[in-house]
């Protein structure tokens, strides 16, 4: 009896305890869609007024919006797309809103998985498989063209859709008001790639490109209001010590003014607080949340690189054993050519090993800076500037990887 007591006092005790960190840690995540959104009243007034016309009946616009992760695109454009559905149910032309986000699987990995997802959204159901293609096409026309109405088709992360299947079925999707009797299609692409829209087909690009918009990265000072309001519902009274919303605010300003990273941040630090059972978070917990952050981001991208890159960062980590600070592309190109003997695979040119080096770059993995050697000309030092237990688990990951 006495321990039957026990145990309930403690379980009792969990319920009742007030959350010490959290009240709602959901409102951190990506999931959520916050009810203000702040700071882009220009970007959101360019966007309404060249869908509005929909509410007259006129086809609006293309639109190609573009600019860096987490500058709020997507929920600046859902947000409107709400709205205008909303109101159009109460007018005389009613307007028809399909999202799709590009990048998911199974819905964009194929043409005609997507034209089937169109379809379905649309409220024809078809086979995931096995149908012409040509028929596929048919249905979603008859399917569109039956809703007698304006409707906007958001291709969110649209430079995905593009990798997979080229941009055929674009100019397709552009071309196809020249068919359509009774609905009017308009087109919202989005992208957080800055240079996506020069690799389009010319026709596609001007046509997608009717009106374009452009989403320029949050401040600081944005960066801070975004994050209070937030952590107003995210967090209990008194669990966040002050300078941790202008530190979040601020290292993700430094990055490229990302409120994605801001939140995840914040989101982080907290959970970093509550694991190590501190009931404030604090400036050391942000510090520890970005190291988490970018240790979680670089192995996840270590992990899904093509076995060539891997074979490179290898060498480059073998240099950088010895040699630390100046490696240069000659030396990483050895090491590779012997690494790829070893393990059996034909070893690229150095000119593609140097385009290798720059993804490396890019993928925020290794520092490689071309510097100057005056009238010798230019040449690339590499630098990886990780900390030991992130190059560890990259070693043993490309260890891994990399046999015969
Ligand atoms: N202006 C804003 N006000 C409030 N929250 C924002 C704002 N901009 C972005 N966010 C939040 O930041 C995150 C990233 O925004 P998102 O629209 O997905 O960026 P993008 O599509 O440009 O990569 C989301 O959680 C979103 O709710
Ligand atoms: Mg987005």
């Amino acid at each position: 009896m006495e321990t039957q007591k026990t145990i309930r006092n403690i379980f009792q005790e969990f319920i009742t305890k007030p959350p010490q960190i959290f009240k709602n840690r959901d409102v951190l995540t990506s999931e959520f869609t916050p009810e203000t959104i702040y700071h882009r009243n220009k970007e959101i007034n360019t966007i309404a007024s060249i869908l509005a016309p929909s509410l007259k009946g006129a086809r609006p616009s293309n639109i190609f919006i573009y600019g860096l992760t987490g500058t709020g695109k997507t929920l600046v454009s859902k947000h409107i797309a709400e709205e205008l559905e909303k109101i159009s149910s109460q007018g005389n032309f009613p307007v028809k809103v399909l999202y799709i986000n590009c990048k998911m699987k199974k819905i964009s990995d194929t043409e005609y998985r997507l034209v089937t997802e169109l379809t379905r959204m649309l409220g024809y159901n078809l086979p995931t498989t096995g149908l012409p293609t040509d028929y596929i096409y048919q249905t979603f026309f008859n399917a569109l063209d039956s809703e007698k109405r304006i409707i906007i088709l958001i291709l969110d992360e649209i430079d995905a859709l593009v990798e997979k299947m080229g941009d055929e079925f674009l100019y397709n999707l552009t071309r196809i008001n020249q068919d359509l009797k009774q609905a009017k299609l308009s087109i919202i692409g989005i992208t957080n790639d800055l240079h996506f829209i020069e690799i389009l087909d010319p026709r596609v690009k001007s046509s997608l490109r009717e009106e374009e918009v452009l989403f320029i990265p949050y401040n600081a000072t944005q960066l801070h209001d975004i994050l209070k309001h937030r952590a107003q519902l995210a967090f209990v009274e008194e669990a966040l010590s002050e300078e941790v919303i202008p530190k979040c605010a601020a290292l993700a300003a430094q990055e490229h003014g990302d409120a994605r990273r801001a939140l995840d941040l914040l989101r982080v630090a907290g959970e970093i607080a509550e694991r190590m059972g501190d009931n404030k978070v604090t400036e050391k917990h942000v510090d520890m949340a970005q190291e988490k952050i970018d240790y979680d981001r670089i192995i996840e991208s270590t992990k899904v690189l093509p076995k060539q890159t891997k074979v490179v960062l290898w060498a480059i980590l073998e240099l950088a054993e010895t040699k630390r600070d100046d490696i240069q592309t000659g030396d990483v190109y050895d090491i590779y050519q012997k690494k790829c003997k070893e393990i059996g695979l034909y070893p690229l040119t150095q000119r593609r090993i140097s385009d290798l080096i720059s993804e490396l770059d890019m993928a925020g993995i290794i520092n490689a800076k071309v510097t100057s050697l005056g009238r010798y000309g230019r040449t690339r030092v590499i630098m990886f500037n990780l900390s030991e237990p992130i190059k560890q688990k990259i070693k043993a990951i490309l260890n891994e990887s990399l046999v015969v």
